[in-house]
């Protein structure tokens, strides 16, 4: 058994926790007194640590006295999305058939946890799906484009495919998550999805969206603003995430100030999502 660990601050904790979701080796320990957690994961294999430290830095060790039997992997619940979805982290066909089974008007979507965020555990994740249930449902079976700004598992973009979008663009900056988004968009035969590598800040699109989605953090998204208005379609909508609550207004205000008008707020524990519309197009 080895354990992978570094120390990371603090704000990052819930990137972590998603990150390792489903894997039962993972500890992340609040140091009193300090901004900083010490993260952990415990693996069976060296080869598992040592990936993780080629991904994240930190120190792989060998570690001898714990039960192992107890960190055996076991998979989080389902999500589900309103009527519409339902995300789980099986790769099992025959899991996912019973799933199927068990909710014939809701698409199954398998999101195995592997180190990349958005398995639809996480507040920021959960509810910028059930506003593009939402989106897909005022479209009316009309078709629909989707931009989805920090991708992660790709999870928004596999949804978006789902739910009847055509045209479907997600770009994440790190390397791990692009890959992981791209089986997953495999995996699930999402069709017309396409992955990039791309950081948001530096990205440039002549393409316009009905739908922009971007679950990210709130320096992220105040800066990329401005971006994010200039690749709305006019009326289109913009799902915003990954604001902290302590963090919204003045976050909420760049994106007012760049021609947003938001028109829902949903806030779950200290996480904030909004949608809103390019304010010159308002219908
Ligand atoms: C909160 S996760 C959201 C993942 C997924 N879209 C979801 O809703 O669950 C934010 C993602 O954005 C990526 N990200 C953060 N800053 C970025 C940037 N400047 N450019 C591209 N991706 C970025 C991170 O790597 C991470 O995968």
């Amino acid at each position: 058994m080895f354990v992978w660990s570094r120390l990371s601050s603090a704000q990052w904790s819930d990137s972590w926790a998603e990150r390792f979701s489903g894997h039962n080796g993972a500890v992340i320990t609040v140091i009193p007194g300090r901004k900083t957690v010490r993260v952990e994961l415990y693996c069976v294999e060296k080869r598992e640590a040592l990936t993780v430290q080629r991904q994240f830095g930190g120190t792989v060790r060998p570690v001898r006295s714990r039960n192992w039997a107890a960190l055996r992997l076991e998979l989080p619940p389902p999500v589900v999305v309103r009527n519409a979805l339902l995300v789980s982290a099986a790769s099992d066909k025959a899991k996912l058939a019973a799933l199927a089974k068990a909710n014939p008007r809701r698409t199954i979507i398998s999101i195995p946890p592997d180190m990349a965020f958005g398995t639809g555990h996480h507040a920021t994740t959960a509810s910028v799906l059930r506003l593009l249930v939402d989106f897909s449902k005022s479209r009316k079976g009309q078709a629909w484009t989707l931009c989805d700004l920090g991708t992660g598992s790709g999870v928004l973009a596999i949804a978006a495919a789902k739910l009847g979008a055509r045209d479907i663009y997600g770009c994440d900056f790190d390397p791990h998550a692009v890959r992981v988004a791209l089986h997953n968009v495999k995996r699930n035969r999402a069709g017309g999805v396409r992955i990039e590598e791309a950081d948001v800040l530096r990205w440039k699109s002549s393409q316009r969206y009905d739908c922009v989605a971007a679950n990210l953090f709130s320096d992220v998204l105040i800066a990329a603003f401005p971006k994010i208005v200039r690749i709305m379609k006019p009326g289109g909508t913009v799902l915003v995430s990954g604001i902290l609550k302590s963090q919204s207004a003045e976050c909420l205000r760049a994106g007012e100030k760049a021609g947003l008008k938001f028109d829902t707020i949903i806030t779950k524990g200290k996480w904030v999502t909004a949608r809103g519309r390019r304010e010159d197009f308002m219908p």
